[in-house]
């Protein structure tokens, strides 16, 4: 089966409710999660992992709740591979206008010797018996081989043919540890493809870890093998060094449409309020220079920045802030900025003077700079009264 090359949709499945909510320290109560999932239904994400209704009561009335009020989304809930996961699941999403059971069970020889103590052939028979159980519940059924990645080939196509012939409509290859590379990933996915009966009957979904900092290439690089869902989370908030960040594989499908010729349904606008959301109920802050939503994302100090933002925003920006709900540009008055900067900056706080106040002030903006971190308004305010009265002398 050739890869297809065409501009298509590619579904964002948003888990920061379950993946994300598993990162210690990261738990939600109900009423934060209900907030979460109002933001990524309204935004336009395909598939909302609620939770996992078996691990608490919590999360089964989470779940429950978030499918009975969610208008557009898909509303899933994960469910190992085991008879109660299942059903409880299934009662969970049962209200959703469209719900879906995600259930998964490990395929990888590590895991199948130490966490399952299972065969080849008994988790095969697994997955048979637990996605017909789940279909028997609900049309819409992903299933999904825990660490894929480091799953023998050959019996990595044999569990998902089992899991197609079960009757699954989603199949996840998730690099459950994050240690794939772009290339392999890719590999693994138009392998997959090509040598399973009846692949196209489904659709296949990456879910990448974050370990060695490559959630959101290997992410895109199992779509350009033919996945056509991308698991993710606001932030990256996930396990261990977290998930794909939902906000970057958005953005770089959305301002690189030339090179990822796909189209996802989320409205960027939305991106930089789920993240303050998402970092404010977790309690996980955002790093200063995380793609996308991180507070420097758009700032610029540097001198020649600055002069190059002053003449043309393209020159150091490659998407508008306002396209992700920021509402501007800011230029960060510091050691590194120069004059157009600092002449603009008095411009905005009211003030023309002359070319030798300018000069002084500018002097001193930079020695001041040099004691400073952070250089405000006040200061530069201060700065130049002071020039003002000392000219007036
Ligand atoms: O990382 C993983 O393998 C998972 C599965 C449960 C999908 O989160
Ligand atoms: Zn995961």
């Amino acid at each position: 089966m050739s890869v297809d090359s065409t501009k298509d949709h590619v579904r964002i499945f948003d888990t920061t409710l379950r993946d994300g909510e598993q990162s210690p320290g990261a738990s939600m109560t109900l009423e934060e999660k209900l907030q979460v999932a109002e933001i990524l239904d309204e935004m336009g994400v395909d598939i909302i992992e609620a939770g996992f209704p078996i691990a608490s009561n919590g999360d089964f009335e989470a779940v429950s709740e978030i499918a009975k009020r969610t208008r557009n989304s898909v509303v899933a809930g994960l469910a190992r591979a085991i008879h109660a996961d299942i059903d409880r699941c299934g009662e969970a999403v049962r209200l959703a206008e469209r719900g879906r059971i995600h259930t998964f069970v490990s395929t990888s020889p590590i895991h199948l010797q130490y966490q399952m103590n299972k065969t080849e052939e008994q988790v095969l028979a697994i997955i048979t018996d637990t996605v017909a159980r789940s279909r028997n519940l609900i049309d819409d059924v992903e299933w999904s081989a825990m660490d894929a990645t480091r799953t023998p080939i050959d019996y990595l196509c044999k569990c998902v043919e089992a899991a197609i012939r079960a009757g699954a409509t989603t199949i996840n290859l998730p690099d459950t540890v994050g240690y794939a590379t772009p290339d392999e990933y890719k590999a693994m996915f138009v392998e997959i493809r090509n040598r399973v009966p009846d692949a196209d009957k489904a659709i296949f979904s990456v879910h990448c870890h974050d370990d060695l900092g490559l959630a959101v290439a290997n992410s895109l690089a199992g779509v350009a093998g033919g996945a056509r869902q991308i698991e993710c989370t606001v932030n990256g908030l996930g396990e261990r060094a977290g998930n794909a960040a939902l906000e970057e594989i958005v953005m770089a499908i959305r301002t690189r449409g030339d090179a990822l010729p796909y189209a996802t349904s989320i409205d960027p606008k939305f991106l930089t309020r789920a993240s303050k959301l998402v970092s404010a109920v977790s309690g996980f802050p955002v790093q200063y220079n995380k793609a996308i939503v991180g507070k420097n994302a758009f700032a610029h100090e540097s001198g020649i920045h600055q002069d190059g933002m002053l003449k043309n925003a393209e020159t150091y920006e490659i998407m508008k802030p306002e396209d992700v709900g920021v509402k501007s540009t800011s230029l960060v008055m510091g050691k590194h900025s120069g004059r157009h900067a600092f002449r603009d900056k008095l411009k905005e706080l009211g003030y023309e003077i002359g070319d030798n106040a300018f000069e002084d002030a500018f002097r001193r903006f930079k020695d001041l700079a040099d004691r400073k971190k952070h250089v405000y308004d006040e200061d530069i305010e201060a700065l130049v009264e002071t020039e003002i009265a000392t000219q007036g002398e």
